[in-house]
């Protein structure tokens, strides 16, 4: 097969990240745009040694019942929302079987409840999205989401995934970059909506010049939106709104620095700080570890019940605003460590000894380092929050068989709709 090559293909089943699956002579081909029982027109994309990639073009036979129209004009080009052709209520059920099928086979693990799907709005879900900046000769400005796969930036005018007030702000956007001196030194532009206000962070190269600087502070006060570059380390206000970046759970209030992680989904993000303490039934005689513990997203709320919560992050800026939330909150009973636990130090593995119950909740790589490494013995429960099924059910196969703990519920948090991401949390006990 060569790039660009029409074939004719029928779908035989999902692959995980939501294309359809079909053979062509012997090798696997991932179609995107495709469902299973459907003979779809295909142009091939991209082949590899053992599989190819392609994307269906029309619907030749056999259109499936689950095949919706996707709402947004970008969809097929953008990288970003690859399921808006299946029915909301089957992309819960298919998120759903990929974490019990990854389980099931990747670690002959089923948990001992039904797996549970949490939903979430199907659209305007995103409040902050890193949106790309290409310029180039032949295309001009591009200002979105990147294709699957490339780095080649698709020029997004809306996105319905996101909050509405950083969706129509993406035209303006455009016209204020467009209009800069130094548009040639941003890569990224970073949104953020919490609560009313919207803030704007631009990540620029060092130069910089004066009359970008008034631009930038005319586009805040005639938008009403902060405005920041960050340039490495160095985070600058360039607006002259000087407006709050936070959101609450429950009573706390979280402060949010400009380009630092963010839990994406505001509804989902309060429904698993819930959840969290629903499960680990934090009690005032317990000390908790909070590992991956970002700004204190979940540290704080632990806090409110436990006798104490250590947490761990290798993020200095995120370590800085999780002690300054708690402060701002009058939580005292919170600790925060700066630790790599990817390579877990026996100094930071000697600290957590004396903690009871763990929350987890690592990037897509997972925490194998710490679960094999940490000989959790005075832990009986540990909650992992997780946004990949596939290092979860690694690590969970070393909680369970090498430290004995058992899987006693999974449940999917759809944090990304529209998208193949899958979130879930699972819930360990310790065996006898
Ligand atoms: C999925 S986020 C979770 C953050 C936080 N729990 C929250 O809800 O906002 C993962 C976090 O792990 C941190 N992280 C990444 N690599 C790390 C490492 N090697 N050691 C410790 N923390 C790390 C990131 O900075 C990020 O804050």
């Amino acid at each position: 097969m060569k790039n660009g090559e029409r074939v004719t293909l029928t779908i035989q089943n999902f692959a995980h990240d939501g294309r359809g699956v079909a053979r062509l002579m012997g090798k696997t081909v991932f179609v995107s745009n495709a469902l299973p029982g459907e003979t779809v027109e295909t142009e091939i994309v991209c082949t590899h040694r053992s599989f190819d990639e392609a994307k269906a073009t029309s619907v030749l036979s056999g259109k499936s019942h689950l095949r919706v129209t996707p709402k947004c004009e970008y969809f097929g080009k953008c990288g970003g929302c690859d399921l808006q052709h299946i029915q909301d209520s089957y992309q819960l059920k298919y998120k759903r079987d990929v974490l019990a099928e990854i389980l099931a086979r990747q670690s002959d693990l089923t948990s001992e409840k039904e797996l549970e799907v949490v939903t979430s709005r199907p659209w305007r879900y995103r409040r902050n999205a890193r949106i790309a900046v290409s310029i180039s000769l032949e295309h001009g400005l591009k200002l979105g989401f990147r294709e699957r796969g490339s780095r080649t930036v698709v020029h997004c005018l809306k996105c319905d995934v996101l909050d509405p007030s950083l969706s129509d702000l993406l035209p303006h956007l455009t016209d204020l970059i467009q209009g800069l001196d130094f548009k040639n030194c941003i890569s990224e532009v970073e949104l953020l909506s919490t609560g009313d206000n919207v803030t704007v962070t631009l990540f620029i190269e060092p130069k910089f010049g004066a009359s970008d600087r008034i631009k930038l502070s005319d586009f805040s006060n005639s938008h009403k939106v902060s405005v920041y570059r960050k340039s490495g380390k160095i985070t600058e206000s360039l607006g002259s709104l000087n407006t709050e970046h936070g959101y609450y759970i429950n009573n706390l209030y979280f402060e949010v620095s400009p380009g630092s992680f963010l839990q994406t989904n505001h509804e989902i993000n309060s429904a698993l700080a819930s959840y969290v303490l629903e499960v680990l039934r934090p009690s005032k005689k317990e000390i908790i570890a909070d590992l991956f513990c970002g700004m204190g997203n979940f540290s704080l709320p632990l806090a409110q019940l436990a006798g104490s919560v250590l947490g761990v992050e290798s993020d200095k800026e995120l370590l800085i605003q999780a002690r300054a939330n708690a402060d701002l909150n009058a939580i005292q009973n919170c600790e925060f460590l700066r630790g790599d636990l990817f390579k877990c130090s026996d100094f930071l593995l000697a600290r957590l000894t004396d903690c009871e119950k763990i929350l987890l909740d690592p990037p897509r790589v997972g925490a194998l380092d710490f679960v094999t490494n940490c000989d959790f013995e005075k832990v009986d429960h540990i909650v992992y929050v997780s946004c990949n099924p596939s290092t979860f059910a690694r690590d969970a196969k070393v909680l369970c068989s090498r430290h004995k703990f058992i899987l006693i519920s999974t449940r999917v948090f759809d944090m990304f709709p529209q998208t193949a991401h899958v979130e879930l949390v699972g819930v360990f006990e310790k065996g006898i």
